[in-house]
């Protein structure tokens, strides 16, 4: 396929209703996510896409069931262990994007391990954005910025201060489950970004889905403001 979006972002919608709608708890609903997380991982690299960024914990997040949370953590735990040996074969680089505060410790371990031992791989870049909220990040950084001294804001001094100033914007961002809007996620980095919204649910998402919204992207003309 031509015109591959170079960075796609997904606000991973639905695992919950995924499980409702199989009389199952909502825990089933996120490790059926989770093993969608892994067939996208090589879908996407399949495709020819070099970054993604899953939307998979944000700083609203909290405030749902602590039983949730603890699966949700314990589900994360255990995808940084698979990620951590499946990108020694893939060649994957691991980022990550949001606050340290508040994630458990063994999870931060594991960040860090799997940060430095992929920041060299040349494949496929996965940014997990985990305890991430837009706002905060925005605000993050605005205060970086004041403390290093600055009066005066540009723009890319902001866009230099957001969590992963290495990261390109993404071309295009997916949300599934049929909800249409942004939810805290990437709100500056979104500026010129295309979208697309499919009903389908979270677990639901396999490769013949990501070709679809894939297809619809090619067919996007994208004009920056100009004409
Ligand atoms: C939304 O479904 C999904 C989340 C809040 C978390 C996303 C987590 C995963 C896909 C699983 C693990 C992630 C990784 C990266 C291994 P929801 O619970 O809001 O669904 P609902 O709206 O149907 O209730």
């Amino acid at each position: 396929m031509n015109n591959i979006p170079l960075h796609v972002a997904f606000i991973m919608d639905g695992n919950g209703r995924w499980a409702a709608a199989r009389g199952k708890a909502r825990r089933a609903g996120h490790e059926a996510g989770a093993e969608a997380v892994r067939a996208l991982i090589k879908n996407a690299e399949a495709a020819g896409i070099k970054f993604i960024t899953l939307y998979a914990f944000s700083n609203e997040n909290w405030q749902r069931p602590e039983g949730e949370i603890k699966d949700l953590m314990r589900l994360l735990s255990k995808s940084l262990d698979e990620f951590d040996k499946t990108s020694r074969e893939n060649n994957a680089r691991f980022l990550v994007s949001g606050r340290r505060d508040r994630l458990p410790p063994d999870v931060l371990k594991k960040i860090d391990k799997i940060t430095a031992a992929t920041a060299g791989n040349k494949g496929l870049t996965v940014i997990l954005a985990l305890n991430y909220g837009a706002r905060q990040e925005i605000t993050d950084a605005v205060n970086a910025l004041m403390s290093a001294g600055k009066k005066n804001v540009t723009e890319d001094d902001i866009s230099a201060a957001l969590y992963n100033p290495a990261a390109p914007d993404p071309d295009l961002i997916i949300r599934t489950s049929g909800e249409e809007r942004l939810s805290n996620f990437l709100l500056w980095q979104a500026a010129y970004s295309e979208f697309y919204f499919t009903p389908v649910l979270w677990p639901d998402f396999d490769k013949a889905e990501l070709e679809k919204a894939l297809a619809v992207y090619a067919a996007r003309k994208r004009k920056f403001g100009n004409i």
